[in-house]
């Protein structure tokens, strides 16, 4: 309700400057008074996967919280599960503003930030400071723009290895359009190195820390349903521990003609709730079981919240929802699912 009337003066400003906004009032303001402004009280859902025990199944999606700077808000709205970053291990600017586009007719999102963070040494700091969350902490790991893909295994090397014992889940992020040649690594040999060697590092980390972290891979929409296979079958066979589907698609045909619609970038929002679903359930038929699915894409109420637990997703995510429908959403979507 609230959010509703703020909507508007939020829209009127540009993109990335209500988002900072958010994020600095958030930050700064979550230990006052002022929290009670967006925490919510919801009956408990309680679900386990992936031996992780989740008050509801409902999460924030990556991208939002870069670095980890609102994770006790975040909780507070009622998420029952923050995934922050995505976060590479050095500091990085990202690309060019503008670089975050609304396509309010369509409600949805293009962006091209290109993995701006502070770097994943500032993020564990402020992942150690959110001691009042009480849910699911999921730390998203990608690689440096400068970093050659060929030896991008050793930024998520680098990112895993200092987040794992902050974290309850890692997600490997493997699908964002927005770093040159990031997608590649989610074919064929490249795909099936990668997925070893961080397994391997996960039971050496496993055994160092006494603590199985699970490991999860983001993948693209953009894939042909055989690709989803192939995918699916490399999962298993490297014993991964989770599936987030999907990250944001360079596609545009549901916007066609929409304001902005020509911007390069990642879609996301109602213009991928489709697509979204379709690849959850062709992952799920691939996937037979071998793992949890979370799904994410488009879901700005219950009724595609429930679509993508029907598809086959254990948990879901949203992102797009949340902006444009605000914290009310969350709220919803626990209630009646
Ligand atoms: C502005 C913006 C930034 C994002 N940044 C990231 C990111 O850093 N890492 C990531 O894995 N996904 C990122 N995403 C993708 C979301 O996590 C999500 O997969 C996608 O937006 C689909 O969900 P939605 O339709 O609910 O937004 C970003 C999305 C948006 C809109």
């Amino acid at each position: 309700m609230l959010y509703r009337l703020a909507r508007p003066a939020i829209f009127q400003l540009d993109p990335e400057k209500a988002h900072d906004l958010t994020i600095n009032t958030l930050s700064r303001y979550h230990h006052t008074p002022l929290r009670f402004l967006y925490s919510q009280q919801l009956p408990p859902r309680p679900v386990t996967v992936m031996g992780l025990n989740f008050n509801n199944p409902v999460g924030l999606a990556a991208g939002l919280d870069k670095n980890g700077e609102c994770i006790e808000a975040f909780g507070a709205m009622g998420f029952g599960f923050v995934e922050v970053g995505t976060v590479t291990p050095r500091p990085q600017p990202g690309n060019d503003k503008p670089r975050l586009f609304r396509i309010i007719a369509a409600e949805g999102i293009i962006n091209r930030m290109g993995f701006n963070n502070q770097g994943v040494d500032a993020l564990v700091e402020n992942v150690k400071r959110a001691k009042n969350f009480d849910g699911v902490l999921g730390i998203n790991i990608g690689k440096n723009k400068d970093t050659p893909i060929e030896q991008g295994t050793d930024d998520y090397l680098a990112c895993m290895r200092k987040v794992y014992p902050h974290a309850d889940y890692i997600a490997v992020n493997i699908s964002s359009p927005n770093t040159p040649g990031l997608r590649t690594l989610q074919y064929g040999e490249m795909f099936d190195e990668l997925l070893s060697t961080l397994k391997a590092e996960q039971a050496h980390l496993a055994d160092t820390h006494d603590k199985y972290v699970p490991l999860t891979v983001k993948i693209a929409p953009d894939l042909s349903e055989d690709e989803i296979q192939q995918v699916a079958q490399a999962l298993i066979r490297h014993q991964i521990d989770g599936v987030i589907a999907i990250n944001t698609t360079l596609e545009r045909s549901l916007v066609d003609g929409m304001p902005h619609y020509r911007e390069a970038g990642g879609l996301s929002g109602r213009p991928v709730q489709l697509k979204s679903t379709e690849v959850i359930r062709q992952l799920h038929r691939a996937l037979d079981g071998a793992m949890p699915i979370i799904g994410v894409g488009g879901i700005d109420s219950v009724t595609a919240a429930r679509e993508k637990l029907e598809a086959g997703a254990d948990l879901v995510q949203v992102y797009s929802g949340l902006i444009y429908q605000g914290p009310g959403l969350i709220k919803q979507i626990v209630r009646h699912i």
